[in-house]
């Protein structure tokens, strides 16, 4: 896949249903069709985005129950991409998924599978299939993985990690992204897509209603494993690792997009690179202590 920009919204069902998969391939970028619903439901979305010309209709798939199903009718209805959509992919039950959606697609389609927190999750989901992995776990801004479980890996050190691997497969820098320049920075350290949700939360393509509170209109974004998420998807609750959360109304996601590709361009500009790989071969990274924090972030006191 070729994107104009580097950017993928979350397979969540706060984030990315027809209307965002539509803005985001619009912008040049691409949106991945949450698994949270029925397969006609989800069928019939990427259907409304084949009739839209959407570049790449995407959707995500789960590992066990009805995701071979699931994968079929969506290929059948024009899915180009299927992201094999789990927390904790470097597993057996990905092994598995994997070998029989190759089996069953062999090269017609494009396998995203994640999310790893290793360079060997990397590397076994790339012998397993996978033309691009989610690497990012514990990360995400309405994540509580690493508080319940203790796992996870600040998502910059993953993709360094990462990008050691020796196998072509693509690399997606997944949650904790929170302005276009930690996108650039993700880029620089070898990833070759973000993935974002809460940067999108918030904008009238996102699925859910707008609320008018007495703090001005929000929406609502949820954590796929938050208590709220799992009661309505599956009826039942297990371990709770991410949190639902309202968010200040965006607007259009457009201009947001707009925002991110200039920030990007501004980014790559400073390091004197056309083109991510040259950002790659000529960015690097120093220690700064928590003064230069402070001092990255504005800092301007009222006087
Ligand atoms: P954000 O861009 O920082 O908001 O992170 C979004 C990412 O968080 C998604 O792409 C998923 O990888 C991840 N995620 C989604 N839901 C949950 C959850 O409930 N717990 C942990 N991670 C989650």
């Amino acid at each position: 896949i070729t994107l104009h920009l580097p950017v993928i919204s979350s397979p969540m069902d706060t984030i990315t249903e027809g209307a965002m998969a539509k803005e985001m391939s619009k912008a040049g970028g691409l949106g991945i069709i949450h698994r949270y619903n029925s397969i006609q439901e989800q069928c019939k979305m990427i259907t409304e985005a084949v009739e839209d010309l959407v570049d790449h209709p995407a959707a995500a798939i789960g590992v066990t129950g009805d995701y071979l199903d699931r994968a079929e009718a969506l290929v059948m209805s024009g899915a180009k991409i299927l992201c094999v959509d789990v927390a904790h992919g470097h597993h057996s039950m990905m092994k598995n998924a994997l070998t029989m959606l190759k089996k069953t697609f062999s090269d017609t389609v494009h396998i995203m599978a994640g999310n790893v927190g290793t360079l060997e999750g990397l590397n076994a989901l790339a012998e397993w299939g996978a033309d691009s992995v989610r690497c990012g776990i514990g990360g995400g801004s309405i994540c509580s993985t690493r508080l319940v479980s203790g796992h996870g890996v600040p998502t910059l050190q993953n993709i360094i990690d990462c990008a050691r691997t020796h196998h072509d497969v693509k690399i997606i820098a997944d949650g904790g992204i929170k302005k276009s320049g930690d996108i650039v920075k993700a880029l620089a350290a070898g990833a070759d897509f973000v993935m974002i949700g809460s940067l999108l939360a918030g904008t009238d393509e996102t699925p859910g209603e707008i609320l008018n509170t007495k703090e001005g209109k929000k929406k609502v974004y949820r954590g796929m494993a938050s208590k709220e998420a799992q009661t309505a998807w599956r009826g039942r609750v297990s371990s709770i690792e991410g949190v639902s959360h309202v968010v200040p109304y965006k607007g259009p996601v457009e201009e947001v997009l707009h925002d991110l590709g200039v920030g990007i361009r501004s980014g790559l500009s400073y390091s004197g690179a056309r083109s991510i790989s040259e950002l790659q071969a000529k960015a690097w990274f120093i220690r700064q202590t928590s003064a230069g924090t402070v001092e990255s972030s504005t800092h301007i006191k009222a006087r």
